[in-house]
């Protein structure tokens, strides 16, 4: 049989602003995901520009890892976990985002959950923003849209990175860069549209400041930190061909650049001819400086990480119904594939091909940080939950990794499976979209104990774990 890598990264992945909770305690600022108050993906969901009466806001007290962070360590230990993925909550250091003091209480949070880890042998991989600019910026200066963010963030890592120099290892520095490009500008850039310049053109001058960043961070940590790894985050918006229709085809490949786009800024440092075409294509004149593309050519990172759930079909109709079926973002629906109760199609082979695309473009290590199945999970009155569903679906991933790995020759340097402890949906704001291995007890509304229970999938992972990949029945 097939093996996986010697120390290969198995574990969880988490992001502060929906496991966290404590949104205002020990001095921590509003994040914009505060200011998101609850109701269905499409309906009544909003982002508010400051925390109002009358409205629930699920990540205020996302399922409390600030007050269970030891408990679920314990869980994770248990399990075997070699890495946990989590994020640092840029308002819990610098509660306004532009402060030159951090916040002593958020430091020494961070610090007793690294210790923590480092009791069970878990290596903590941190992203530094995972969709929780602070709301201040937001407000101030309409978020990644002002290149000023770029100096305040710099700052958010000088002074994460002297603090925890010999903590934690592996960095990424944006969660899921992409989506600010895929019709939601505020949650991964906290910028709004503004009067005169179209969205295209704010979007994609604040994807030029995060990158701008990135480098920065990158090079700061090159320079001063040699052990660490820094990676950047790309999220799982693969594109699949929905014919092979000439011109299916070259949407298919137009789709795919688009995400590509951004990795190639990360891993390669600079505007390619894809690139150009792009901004071309939209209309969109990036407002740079001098000295921009030497830092973009000095801050190109260590590893690519990327999230994986689902693949979409891109297609050239203008049918607008055809367009409505697939997976979430419109897209057409795959005959071939089954679907999540969220729309997501679940496409195991989907990931071979996309590690190696991926591979074969930057050559770099790879890194999946994210994967899983969200979906509705029974507490049993006896305490179980029974979620072979989700054992079904991570068992296929993890086959497929590991003929990558065997077949393909793909460098995988670990997997972290989204929402390991349950959390907060980022995408609709729910409970009830679960994908951990342990139950935490809270609804949609927030009535719960956020008492934690085992799912049948956590002695699953063990297992596999423990194996390093080998048994996954
Ligand atoms: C990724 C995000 O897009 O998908 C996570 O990085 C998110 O923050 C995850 O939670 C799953 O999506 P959702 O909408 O089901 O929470």
């Amino acid at each position: 049989m097939s093996k996986f890598p010697e120390g290969f990264l198995w574990g969880g992945a988490s992001a502060a602003n929906q496991y966290e909770g404590a949104w205002n305690v020990d001095g921590k600022g509003p994040s914009i995901f505060d200011a998101f108050c609850a109701g269905s993906a499409t309906k009544n969901r909003e982002y508010h520009t400051e925390v109002k009466e009358g409205y629930y806001y699920p990540n205020h007290e996302g399922t409390d890892f600030y007050h269970h962070y030891k408990e679920d360590i314990a869980y994770m230990g248990e399990m075997g976990f070699k890495t946990f993925r989590m994020s640092i909550a840029w308002s819990r250091i610098f509660p306004k985002g532009n402060e030159s003091e951090p916040n002593e209480l958020g430091l020494q949070f961070y610090d007793n959950v690294f210790d923590e880890c480092a009791k069970y042998g878990i290596e903590p991989l941190v992203t530094i923003l995972h969709y929780e600019t602070p709301l201040y910026l937001a407000n101030h200066y309409n978020g990644w849209y002002s290149r000023e963010l770029v100096d305040f963030y710099y700052h958010f890592c000088e002074v994460i990175f002297e603090r925890y120099k010999n903590k934690v290892k592996y960095w990424l520095t944006f969660n899921e860069i992409n989506c600010i490009a895929i019709g939601n500008p505020y949650m991964a850039g906290a910028c709004r549209a503004i009067d005169g310049k179209t969205v295209d053109q704010v979007t994609y001058q604040a994807a030029h400041h995060q990158f701008l960043a990135s480098a920065k961070a990158v090079k700061l940590a090159h320079d001063k930190y040699p052990q660490f790894k820094m990676g950047m985050m790309l999220g799982g918006l693969f594109f699949y061909p929905h014919t092979c229709h000439p011109k299916d085809m070259l949407e298919f490949q137009k789709m795919n650049y688009q995400q590509f786009y951004f990795c190639d800024l990360q891993c390669r440092g600079y505007y390619n001819n894809h690139a150009k075409a792009l901004l071309k294509s939209k209309g969109v004149e990036l407002v740079m400086e001098d000295g921009d593309e030497e830092i973009l050519r000095n801050g190109t990172v260590d590893f690519l990480s990327f999230s994986y759930y689902m693949t979409i079909n891109a297609s050239a109709t203008t049918n607008p119904e055809l367009k409505l079926a697939g997976s979430g973002i419109a897209s057409p629906k795959n005959p071939y594939l089954t679907a999540t109760d969220w729309g997501m199609e679940i496409n195991p082979e989907g990931l071979r091909y996309f590690l190696n695309e991926l591979y074969d473009r930057y050559q770099l290590p790879l890194m999946i940080v994210e994967n899983g199945l969200g979906a509705v999970d029974v507490l049993e009155e006896d305490g179980s939950v029974h979620d072979q569903y989700r054992i079904d679906y991570l068992r296929e991933h993890i086959k497929v990794m590991k003929q990558a790995i065997e077949e393909d020759g793909i460098d995988l340097m670990g997997y972290t499976s989204w929402g390991c402890i349950d959390c907060i949906s980022a995408g609709t704001g729910e409970m009830k979209k679960r994908y951990g291995y342990v139950y935490v007890d809270r609804d949609d509304v927030g009535n719960g104990t956020m008492k934690r229970y085992k799912k049948d999938s956590f002695n699953w992972y063990q297992k596999v774990i423990a194996s390093n990949g080998e048994d996954l029945d």
